[in-house]
């Protein structure tokens, strides 16, 4: 268990380790650390009595791998839902807090941190063994409308300074990785690319670079991401962005600015067809040539044909998966893949009034589509062919030393 010093604001957490998880070729010390809880978990084979899992889990598959796999988690819903728990424990290598770790999360009110729900999540990693990932200290949508004000009225560094403290100050030395900033790409606007948030608009173009080298000069020995979206596709928006987005990498990389790794989201959609191998195989490509690590941040599905069999539908899903994981995970760059929630009953994918649409006549008989089937476990906790689909991902990969 880790140790919180009840110190008030200035509380610190013990440092735990230090790993460069995302380093190429690189095993490290600190991976006994969670190794050991990973082959204790890929002992686990049952779940309500039933003998549902292989004794190889997806993070046991992915460490085999040299990888790594977790997922984002709610602290709430770890507090409530055993079955849940058992899972993030079983499967995971990493752990991401879903929303708790955003900036309007952190500090709703001026001056009024709420850090318990992390430091929970903190204790929850401490206990089991797993590794954190700061998810995230920039991101347009995550941010309180007072300190949107703020920034807009005062335009003062100061505000990213003491955000980026505060958080960094008592998480930094348990914390792996950082997503310094999370989508700073918008196409269709500007020449570079870059979405136009109150962080731009506050410190124009420059906000990303003095953010990375904040985030280093705090958390000198964490992993530094830059995090983004829509990037799987053949169509003319993400060929655009993920353009865009390498253009700034490599301005990034030039003049030497603190980034170790980029961010892929990795919110698969079925409606858009299928991903696109060429495509994220020779962007994976350039990013790696540029000297930084991948990863896949915020894995999910979602569905196109909600009228199908639930059978069906897991299959849909489970096949595009693989066809996603079996080009990322071609990459050596690639350090591991986390999901974005474990089960269906989580997803923050919901069915909306649109795919209801699109089946006129369908549910006659008063039924509905149930949940959209998009992550590994479906709302009773059993896993689904998505599960296995990462686990051969896995499996099926060249292991990355
Ligand atoms: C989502 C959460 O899952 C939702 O619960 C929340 O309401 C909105 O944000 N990209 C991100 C994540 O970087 O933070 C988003 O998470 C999903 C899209």
């Amino acid at each position: 268990m880790l140790a919180i010093h009840a110190t008030g604001r200035k509380s610190r957490i013990r440092p735990r380790f230090v790993h460069r998880s995302l380093e190429p070729a690189r095993v490290t010390t600190s991976r006994s650390n969670f190794i050991a809880g990973v082959s204790a978990a890929a002992t686990a084979v049952a779940v309500e009595g039933k003998p549902a899992f292989a004794a190889q889990t997806l993070a046991s598959a992915a460490t085999r791998n040299h990888r790594f796999f977790g997922s984002a988690v709610r602290v709430d819903q770890l507090d409530n839902e055993p079955d849940l728990r058992g899972v993030a424990v079983r499967e995971c290598t990493y752990v991401v807090p879903e929303v708790e770790m955003n900036w309007n999360a952190i500090e709703p009110f001026y001056g009024q941190l709420a850090f318990e729900k992390v430091d929970a999540l903190v204790d929850f990693a401490g206990s089991n063994h797993k590794l954190l990932r700061g998810h995230t200290l920039l991101w347009h949508l995550g941010t309180p409308g007072w300190a949107f004000e703020m920034l807009r009225e005062r335009r003062d560094w100061a505000l990213i300074e003491r955000h980026f403290g505060s958080l960094i100050g008592r998480y930094g030395s348990v914390i792996e990785q950082w997503e310094v900033v999370n989508e700073p790409i918008d196409v269709g606007y500007r020449l570079d690319g870059l979405r136009e948030t109150i962080f731009l608009e506050a410190f124009g173009p420059d906000y990303i670079a003095r953010a990375l080298t904040q985030a280093r000069a705090l958390a000198p020995r964490a992993q530094l991401l830059i995090n983004e979206y829509g990037l799987e596709y053949d169509v003319a928006e993400e060929r655009e962005r993920r353009y865009l987005l390498l253009k700034l990498l490599e301005r990034l990389r030039r003049a030497n600015v603190p980034l170790d790794a980029l961010g892929v989201q990795g919110h698969l959609d079925l409606r858009k067809g299928h991903v696109s191998q060429p495509a994220i195989g020779r962007f994976l490509e350039d990013v790696a040539g540029l000297g930084l690590a991948i990863v896949v941040t915020e894995l999910d599905v979602k569905e196109a044909d909600y009228v199908a069999t639930a059978e069906q539908r897991d299959r849909l899903v489970a096949d595009e998966v693989r066809r996603y994981l079996d080009v990322v995970l071609a990459h050596g760059a690639v350090a591991g893949v986390t999901t974005w929630g474990l089960s269906d009953r989580h997803s923050w994918l919901l069915v909306m009034p649109e795919d209801y649409a699109r089946f006129p006549g369908a549910w006659k008989d008063g039924s509905g589509p149930g949940l959209n089937r998009g992550l590994p476990f479906d709302s009773s906790m059993r896993p689904k062919p998505m599960y296995d689909a990462i686990r051969e991902a896995f499996s099926a990969a060249r292991s990355r030393n």
